[in-house]
């Protein structure tokens, strides 16, 4: 194993918005990514899925039940049938008294090439939004999510970072496999590997063949901070989701965690002293 100790001046923690700035406003939708951006978050997480004829669209579960006024599976939905849902109402205005519900974009269904243009909107403002995009149902499709993504961000010329300076996306996945598929397409496109539990054969801080760097979720932080150690020692960037509480970002700055996934950027980047 190699031994890459961190420099000690290290840049400041990276903090991701996880579907937007989704505790004040309804989960991957533009009006929870604007939010975010107000907010002054670094990057932007979204999940993607493929819909029935194809597209890519940031929705977390499986179903369209819970985050809208709709039912069924997003994988048998056309993007026609989601266009017609509202991805807004549902938000718990006693949770989120900020929420004011607004019809139309701001709480449609979102597709990935939406989100991606207002990301390039922002950068070519001069500020260096970066989106950190999860495949989920990977297996379900073979191969299609990724080439679907890479085909996408190739058009915004984001499949392969600048020559100088950090790549404005990484890609995502609890499946190491599709990770694999992104890093055989996409060689040098940052790949994020998502752990929810420390499989025994990664115990000592290696990664999966695909994948550059380690998303551990926070459980897996607050239980074996020295496991963070390890990956470091390793070599590894970590990046941790999903981090909401004030004593969690504390724990994740003192173990120098690179980067941290929260629905709440604006408090957490008013505890890192950055607002
Ligand atoms: O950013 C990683 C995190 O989002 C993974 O969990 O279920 O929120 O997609 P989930
Ligand atoms: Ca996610």
């Amino acid at each position: 194993m190699t031994h890459a100790r961190l420099p000690s001046h290290r840049p400041p923690i990276q903090v991701i918005a996880h579907r937007g700035a989704s505790d004040d406003a309804p989960e991957h939708t533009l009006a929870a990514y604007r939010k975010a951006i107000e907010d002054g978050a670094d990057a932007l997480e979204c999940d993607v899925r493929l819909t029935a004829d194809g597209q890519l669209v940031c929705v977390h579960d499986r179903r369209v039940n819970r985050t809208s006024n709709g039912r069924g599976a997003v994988s048998a939905l056309e993007l026609a049938d989601l266009a017609t849902l509202d991805f807004g109402s549902w938000k718990d205005h006693e949770e989120s008294p900020d929420w004011d519900p607004v019809p139309g974009e701001l709480t449609s269904v979102l597709t990935l090439e939406r989100l991606l243009e207002l990301a390039h909107d922002v950068r070519a403002a001069g500020r260096p939004l970066q989106l950190a995009i999860e495949t989920k149902h990977p297996t379900r499709w073979a191969g299609q999510v990724e080439e679907r993504l890479l085909h996408l961000l190739k058009r915004f010329g984001l499949d392969s970072p600048p020559a100088e300076g950090p790549s404005p996306v990484r890609v995502m996945s609890f499946s190491a496999r599709s990770l694999y598929r992104v890093r055989a397409a996409a060689p040098t496109l940052p790949t994020v590997f998502l752990m929810q539990f420390v499989s025994p054969r990664l115990r000592d801080g290696r990664l999966p063949a695909g994948a550059r760097i380690a998303g551990p979720g926070m459980r897996i932080v607050r239980n074996n901070p020295g496991y963070i150690e390890r990956l470091h020692r390793a070599g590894h960037r970590v990046h941790v989701w999903t981090v909401n509480e004030p004593e969690d970002v504390e724990l994740c700055t003192r173990l120098g965690v690179e980067a941290i996934i929260t629905n709440r950027p604006k408090q957490v980047l008013s505890q890192l002293g950055r607002s």
